[in-house]
């Protein structure tokens, strides 16, 4: 139905500015933030190569709960600071994990999962979900990937 994919050899932080443009067209004037996660997470899906899991988890009294996703079905329940969700969403802060098994406490919902970037979205000074990303690759995610998220982030926090 839409296709925002960016051309391969867009560098990325152009690419990150199509696909802030993109999330910001697809969200434009609908008040229903299940619906706008969704279209966000197709869009994640279609938009960054090599990915396994692409989706949100929102804060709901005090722990993470699963949010629109693409990818294999995953854990429901994450405890504030458990985990990589968890330490993105208790700490406000960006987690990216080049090796998840090198990461204390990290939840495998998918043994392929080999890195993983969580962004979390902050409205009105309080965390009210995680933008999490999984890679069967290595290292998948850089700083590009970590500020790119951050501003989409940033951009539907009142949309969802
Ligand atoms: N690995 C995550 C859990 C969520 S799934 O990967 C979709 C974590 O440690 O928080």
């Amino acid at each position: 139905m839409f296709d925002f994919r960016p051309a391969a050899d867009t560098p990325k932080p152009e690419a990150y500015r199509q696909l802030v443009d993109a999330a910001e067209a697809l969200t434009a004037g609908e008040p229903d933030g299940v619906a706008n996660m969704a279209n966000m997470a197709a869009l994640l899906w279609d938009f960054l190569p090599d990915l396994n899991w692409a989706g949100f988890y929102r804060v709901v009294e005090d722990e993470l709960v699963l949010g629109p996703f693409m990818g294999r079905p995953a854990c429901i329940r994450i405890p504030m600071g458990q985990g990589v969700c968890g330490t993105a969403a208790k700490d406000a802060a960006t987690q990216l994990v080049e090796d998840v098994h090198a990461f204390p406490g990290h939840i495998a919902c998918d043994a392929v999962t080999s890195s993983e970037l969580v962004v979390p979205v902050v409205r009105d000074g309080t965390v009210i979900a995680v933008i999490d990303l999984d890679s069967p690759a290595k290292a998948r995610f850089d700083a590009e990937d970590a500020a790119g998220i951050e501003s989409l982030a940033a951009a539907i926090a009142k949309r969802i």
